[in-house]
């Protein structure tokens, strides 16, 4: 019997997120912001807390810098009861600084340990004890790329289910042969519009999700504040977002995710999954950053009850 539900390999770093700042920047001058917040950052490790705080059982692999950032980056995901009895070391934790204007923001990283996971790292019996792979941020992988499309094959050949959020790509060349090598081993594919327009060089989403639907079970494509559709099986579905007040988008991918797999998980169908994942979207962007609203436990039931009363408890 498998003890975790779930692992996930990937990156984690603190976020600096400073709001209210003026619109043009000038260099030399003093800027001020109106607030700021250090919340835990990273698409791996958000999914990592807000699943564990759903209730899903997580373990997490990855590297963290020997410093103060790395340890408060931990704490936070100890707090949620997420596995970290394989994570690996390295030396200087990456940051990522966000500086929000209205509805566009500059995501401003530097890597650090986020882009020196190596394969080596990786203990793949642990990995092989759940039940579900999952992995973010591909191309910030920059050590483990290589060997990515051998890990899902890997994972899926000890007999996991395994889920996919490229991210963006820095580079804006979404590899083509490496995608190649790696979709036919993703169970479902979590990608935004632009990421899923991007690789699969289409210019509009429908052209996207068919073109990806050859290649992977389920392709769900995160839409903002329009929700998500979703094909599987040659069906497609689609969910409407959660009317809410927004502080930041920041982190509303992967808390949808979070929501998404945290139903997969428990065996819920394709409408449940979409529906949970926009509320998790929905409740991540009514607080600072990608993981504060996932913090407070009554604050996250009351919103998941007052939202979607059919799962109040989960
Ligand atoms: N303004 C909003 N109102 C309600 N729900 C939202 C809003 N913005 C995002 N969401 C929810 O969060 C989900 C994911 O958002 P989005 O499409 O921005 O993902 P993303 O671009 O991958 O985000 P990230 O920056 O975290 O990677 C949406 O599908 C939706 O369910
Ligand atoms: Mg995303």
């Amino acid at each position: 019997m498998s003890k975790l539900d779930i692992a996930i390999a990937g990156e984690i770093n603190l976020d600096l997120i400073l709001y209210g700042l003026p619109e043009q920047m000038p260099t030399e001058r003093e800027l001020l912001a109106s607030d700021f917040a250090i919340t835990l950052g990273s698409s791996s490790a958000i999914l990592a807390h807000n699943l564990a705080a759903l209730g899903t059982c997580v373990g997490f692999v990855t590297k963290v810098g020997n410093d103060s950032f790395g340890t408060l980056a931990m704490e936070r995901l100890r707090e949620r009861g997420v596995d970290l009895t394989r994570i690996a070391h390295g030396v200087k934790s990456g940051v990522t600084l966000i500086l929000p204007h209205g509805a566009q923001r500059h995501i401003l990283t530097y890597p650090g340990t986020i882009s020196e996971l190596r394969f080596e790292d990786l203990d793949l019996d642990y990995l092989a004890t759940a039940r579900h792979f999952h992995m973010s941020s591909l191309f910030l992988q920059r050590e483990l790329l290589p060997r990515v499309p051998e890990l899902f094959r890997r994972m899926k050949s000890a007999g996991l289910t395994t889920s996919l959020d490229t991210n963006d790509d820095p580079d804006d060349r979404w590899d083509g042969t490496l995608l190649e090598e790696i979709l036919p081993h993703v169970d479902i594919l979590l990608p935004n519009e632009r990421e899923a327009m991007k690789m699969s060089r289409a210019d509009d989403v429908e052209t996207a999700l068919s073109r990806l639907a050859q290649k992977v079970k389920t392709v769900v494509v995160k839409m903002g504040a329009s929700g998500a559709v979703a094909i599987c099986g040659g069906q497609r579905f689609a969910a409407p977002a959660a009317p809410v007040t927004v502080v930041d988008p920041i982190g509303a991918g992967d808390s949808f995710d979070a929501g998404f797999l945290h139903q997969f998980l428990r065996g819920a169908d394709l409408t449940c999954c979409l529906a949970y994942g926009n509320l998790c979207g929905a409740l991540s962007t009514t607080a600072c950053g990608g993981t504060e609203a996932f913090r407070d436990d009554a604050r996250m039931r009351e919103f998941l009850r007052q939202h979607n009363p059919k799962n109040q408890g989960t």
